[in-house]
């Protein structure tokens, strides 16, 4: 008998239960010994350099300021070089807030009276469109640039949550369906905030739960005594509005998938992210996302779920200008609605898909894992990337 005809006679479904079962194990047994459950993500220092650029200062203005004994302290590595944390990044803006001499220039820009919460979703139908990868660096820029930033993981496949550390496996995480829940164990989203390694940025992380939601809004929505599910599109908002005063920006890494979830973060939503690999595949799949969703939008307004955005923006992601066909496709898309695209697309890089490999972002590698040219130019394009973004938001708060 040859094994063929033994894999035919065994029950298929018996057999990737065993299967599935076995990819989990092991899989977990590697994780346990590369991430110790207990371990804790650090986050390294930054450069002198770094840190005039996330501040928007020269570096001999940070220099002086040490030098004259103002403002945090920070260390000196064995050749000379001062770096700083990100903490005392972050305390330094508020030490130049304080003594600086400008009344126009804020280097703490948190929002003011009438500048409401913004709340970013970066969605796609499409898997391995850049979601989570924009989400991810995008959140911890804003961060960086020192504002009050809760990234929400949306995905029930949670690979945001597993980039900041959290293993949704390994960990009993709540994820936001315990506020989106229907029932009495509803919990306040207060209790599901996690802090991450980076401070000024939490998170919400995801699990497999999540997928509850798509099955019980429905369910929720026929329930003749208390039709709550109807008003499904205004879960997150409320729950959002518990911590209205907590922070600047909210960015929401939605599933690929236009189910439940996607709506209730889009109807919370005051902008909008659609990240596109730009080959021609993806884009014809995201012109029938584009279709489904307005259709299904256009449906739910009568029941009072309106989509009202400051911005939506397209952001070309992975991309190689270097690619005959991709940079037609970004032509392509440019000539149909060049007002709606970030003018800086993300290029790909493999900085980033090789941070990626050991559950990091470009914002947490240290440096010298990498070419200096290749880090260098994915920093300089993410930055313009996410730069792009945070004046958006800023101009929706109304300033210059
Ligand atoms: N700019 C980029 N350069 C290289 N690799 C990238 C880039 N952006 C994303 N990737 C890689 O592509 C894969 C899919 O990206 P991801 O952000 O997870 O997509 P999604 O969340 O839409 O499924 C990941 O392995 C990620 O590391
Ligand atoms: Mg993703």
């Amino acid at each position: 008998m040859n094994m063929e005809i033994n894999i035919e006679a065994s029950d298929f479904d018996q057999e990737i239960l065993q299967q599935g079962e076995l990819i989990s194990d092991n899989l977990n047994m590697l994780r346990l010994e590369q991430y110790p459950p207990d371990a804790e993500k650090g986050l390294r220092s930054f450069s002198l350099a770094e840190v005039a650029d996330y501040l928007g200062v020269t570096q001999n203005h940070i220099k002086k300021l040490h030098l004259e004994g103002k403002g945090p302290v920070p260390a000196t590595t064995s050749s000379g070089r001062r770096t700083y944390t990100a903490v005392q990044m972050l305390e330094l803006r508020h030490f130049l807030d304080k003594n600086g001499r400008s009344d126009f220039k804020r280097y703490v820009p948190h929002r003011r009276a009438g500048e409401p919460l913004q709340i970013v979703s970066v969605v796609n139908f499409k898997g391995g469109s850049g979601k989570t990868t924009t989400t991810a660096h995008l959140a911890q820029y804003l961060a960086l640039t020192g504002h009050r930033v809760l990234a929400i993981d949306l995905d029930p496949q949670a690979s945001l949550t597993s980039l900041h550390g959290i293993q949704p496996e390994l960990d009993k995480n709540p994820s936001l369906f315990e506020t989106l829940r229907y029932d009495d164990q509803r919990k306040s989203i207060k209790e599901i905030i996690q802090p991450t390694n980076f401070p000024g940025l939490d998170i919400i992380p995801a699990n497999l739960e999540l997928q509850e939601y798509e099955y019980q809004t429905p369910l929720a929505a026929s329930n003749k005594s208390s039709p709550e599910g109807r008003l499904f599109f205004t879960r997150i908002s409320s729950a959002l509005k518990e911590v209205d005063d907590r922070y600047d920006v909210v960015v929401i890494d939605c599933p690929p998938q236009l189910g439940y979830l996607t709506l209730t973060a889009l109807t919370a939503s005051t902008s909008v992210l659609i990240t596109v690999h730009p080959q021609m595949l993806d884009i014809m799949s995201m012109s029938q996302f584009l279709l489904m969703l307005g259709g299904i939008l256009e449906s739910i307004k009568g029941a009072g779920a309106r989509v009202r955005l400051n911005w939506f923006r397209y952001l070309v992601t992975r991309y190689e200008p270097t690619d005959g066909p991709q940079a037609q496709m970004v032509g392509f898309m440019q000539a149909m609605f060049s007002k709606r695209m970030l003018q800086n697309h993300m290029l790909k890089s493999t900085a980033i898909s090789d941070a990626g490999i050991t559950k990091q972002t470009l914002y947490e590698v240290e440096k010298n894992q990498f070419t200096r040219s290749t880090y260098d130019r994915a920093l300089e394009c993410l930055n313009a990337v996410n730069g792009e973004v945070t004046s958006l938001i800023h101009k929706a708060w109304g300033r210059k």
